[in-house]
């Protein structure tokens, strides 16, 4: 019986690129989709950008335009680097819409008639040079308890204290540099304390991983308090009706996004809204989120739904974190990895390949080791799969004018792959798409190995053998009709190679049948080898991106973080604290910069010739040119990392990293010591 579905991803924020951990949700959704309608189900797969905030007022301040732009511009690259991935939504939308107004007022409005708002007056601290109530990321100041300075206003780095921002010796806005002041004024409440029923018998339903399950039933353990929903202005989002001034925090209509997304699908499709988020609606609901926000996902989306008068969804899929190389993501090793960045140099398959081979059902991390991705890619799919194509095509294209075999050479063979069918479909099901692919890389080896036994190309050359040939080749490509139809809802566009190579559509729907007596098409390449020269290249645009500023500038990648998104406002943690041995591992060196030239096919480097003194020259490959001309260095001093382990650049070997600061383009400054420091004298 076909399911009426509709799936989200979280919505991502309108305030940057899309980068690889993002990905890795959209892949996960995308392949679960697309699998779902092959099996003939209906299905809306819809999402949006995540447009308000704080966040996102401030960037567009910064760069001096309205938040509208922003948000128009922002919204342009996700779709087009979304697209790029072959994710294929039925809708993408904006939270910054009319349906998303609609539905956030009308959702408050029932909230508030069912006395589940409250008002009451709370005391922030408040930026009077910006005029601005400050979320506890945007103070800083000395920790309270180790002294440490430049913290943030809710933990400390160094010691790991958590505190209020009031206790922040010195603090400071780290918007405008100002002192803030304690300023009182209203905020809106949800109660969500009022849905501690409802909430502890959805976590004891089948719907949530039990991972999940029990970091809820500890939440609940501790007690539920209200939740703030109101942010005062100036602030980019919707206006609380009846209480000007007042916005709705962005997390309140940031999950309204979905109903939005749906609704404006809906009126473009001539579909009902009601059937897929009324009370008693037939339609199952899944929300695909990583790991950090569950608790918007898993308490407050729950509780206002139920309050508001809608459905519950059916269930929460969870993603662990995506690590590259196994560390967190980041930007000066060149593993901060845009989605724009990776498909200026890899195809998309590759990478929904070798996701969809990590995958489970769970809430695990998934690491992409670069190395392992070039050797998983090129031994599976070129080296199996698409080898058994490559390799049968031939002799049925030579052997008998393009057309199959009337029969099948190996019944039992067929059978074994048929009947993998439901097991497969049933691990795409659970989201263990890691498992199916195991199951049909099992299928490929059977397949490769029939070819191989059967010495197709020694059979083709005698009389009687040639039929024989033609017959195994042509077994060997219904084996590859089935398997490519499994693995198409991970490889979309291998997929539209096979069907038409092929001459046929792929389906999962009706018991699969093989083509006898069909005719195909030439074989045209489908697949090259990952070329482990492009995954470098890959890493070292995604270094040369931030400058040459890997100190203090590898912030603020929420990739590999455990913990809970916050539920203030945005940024998240800037750096990593280390020990002091740690530290004392760097050799810091003043450096003279004797020659600094041009590097021929790159935009932002500039090659560096350092003198340390004793320690003779170095040779650095540095990205400031977008600051810096050449002749403005030379004779210059500044700082180098010296003990750096030597890398190789397309252009040449760089021997270490000079310092510098700032956020790139113009705005990048080399450091240098003050006068009197000589050539190669260590820094400590
Ligand atoms: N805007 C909110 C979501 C609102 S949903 C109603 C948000 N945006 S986000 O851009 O920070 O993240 C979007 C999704 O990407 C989240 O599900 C998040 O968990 C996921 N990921 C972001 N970085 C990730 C990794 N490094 N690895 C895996 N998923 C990651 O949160
Ligand atoms: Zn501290």
């Amino acid at each position: 019986m076909s399911r009426k579905i509709l799936v989200t991803s979280a919505l991502p924020y309108a305030n940057g690129p899309l980068h690889l951990g993002h990905l890795l949700e959209s892949i996960q959704t995308d392949i679960w989709v697309r699998f779902q309608k092959m099996r003939g189900h209906d299905v809306a797969y819809v999402c949006a950008d995540d447009a308000h905030g704080t966040a996102i007022m401030l960037t567009a301040e910064k760069l001096g335009i309205t938040p509208e732009e922003q948000i128009a511009r922002v919204k342009a690259e996700h779709e087009r680097d979304l697209a790029g991935f072959q994710i294929r939504f039925d809708n993408y939308y904006s939270t910054h819409s009319d349906e998303c107004r609609h539905y956030a007022e009308e959702i408050f409005r029932r909230l508030d008639a069912n006395g589940h708002i409250e008002r009451k007056e709370i005391t922030q601290l408040y930026d009077p040079e910006k005029n601005l109530f400050l979320a506890d990321r945007y103070i800083k100041g000395t920790c309270p308890k180790c002294k440490a300075e430049d913290q943030y206003g809710d933990n400390c780095e160094v010691c790991s204290a958590t505190y209020t921002p009031a206790e922040l010796i010195n603090p400071r806005s780290a918007i405008s540099g100002a002192v803030p002041v304690e300023k009182a004024s209203t905020h809106f409440f949800f109660k969500l304390e009022d849905f501690e029923g409802l909430l502890r018998s959805w976590t004891r339903s089948d719907s949530l991983q039990p991972q999940i399950a029990n970091k809820l039933g500890e939440w609940l353990d501790a007690g539920l308090q209200s939740w703030d929903i109101s942010r005062d202005a100036p602030y980019f989002g919707f206006e609380i009706p009846g209480a000007p001034g007042k916005y709705f925090y962005v997390w309140l209509d940031a999950p309204i996004g979905y109903m939005a997304s749906c609704a404006n699908w809906c009126a473009s499709t001539g579909r009902n809204f009601d059937d897929y988020w009324a009370p008693d609606s037939k339609a199952e609901l899944y929300h695909f989120i990583g790991k950090d926000i569950i608790n918007f996902h898993g308490l407050f989306w729950p509780a206002m739904l139920d309050s508001a008068g809608f459905r519950q969804p059916t269930a929460i899929y969870v993603h662990g974190f995506l690590t590259v190389n196994g560390k967190k993501m980041s930007k000066s090793r060149g593993t901060f990895i845009k989605a724009e960045t990776y498909l200026k140099h890899l195809p998309p398959d590759y990478l929904r390949y070798y996701f969809a081979a990590k995958l489970s059902g769970a809430v695990d991390d998934i690491d992409l080791n670069l190395e392992d991705f070039v050797k998983r890619v090129n031994s599976d799919l070129v080296g199996k799969l698409v080898n058994i194509a490559s390799r049968s095509a031939k002799f049925v294209l030579k052997g008998n004018d393009g057309v199959l075999s009337g029969q099948l050479h190996n019944p039992a063979l067929w059978q074994q792959v048929v009947d993998a069918s439901e097991g497969i479909a049933s691990h795409f099901e659970n989201r263990d798409y890691g498992k199916a692919i195991r199951e049909i890389m099992a299928l490929a080896d059977a397949t490769n190995e029939y070819f191989d036994a059967g010495e197709p190309w020694k059979l083709a050359k005698t009389e009687e053998g040639a039929a024989d040939a033609v017959a195994i080749a042509s077994q060997c490509l219904n084996c590859f009709y089935v398997l490519s139809s499994f693995l198409a809802p991970v490889l979309p566009a291998l997929a539209e190679k096979v069907e038409s190579f092929l001459n046929v559509s792929l389906s999962w729907e009706a018991p699969f049948q093989p083509l006898l007596g069909h005719r195909i098409e030439p074989f045209k390449a489908m697949m090259a080898r990952v070329d482990n020269d492009k995954v470098q290249a890959m890493v070292e645009d995604s270094a040369e991106s931030i400058a040459a500023a890997p100190q203090g500038a590898s912030q603020a990648s929420n990739s590999g973080k455990a913990k809970q998104k916050s539920n203030k406002d945005e940024p998240q943690g800037l750096t990593d604290t280390i020990e002091f041995p740690d530290f004392a591992k760097v050799d810091l060196r003043v450096a003279e910069i004797v020659a600094a030239d041009h590097v021929e096919g790159a935009d932002k480097l500039l090659q560096l010739t350092l003198n340390l003194g004793e320690l003779g020259q170095k040779q650095v490959f540095a990205g400031i040119k977008s600051a810096y001309a050449p002749e403005q260095l030379v004779g210059k001093l500044t700082v180098m990392v010296a003990n750096l382990a030597p890398r190789k650049m397309r252009f040449g070997v760089s021997e270490g990293m000079v310092l510098a600061a700032g956020p790139g383009g113009k705005e990048i400054w080399l450091l240098s010591p003050d006068s009197g420091a000589q050539p190669g004298m260590r820094i400590q």
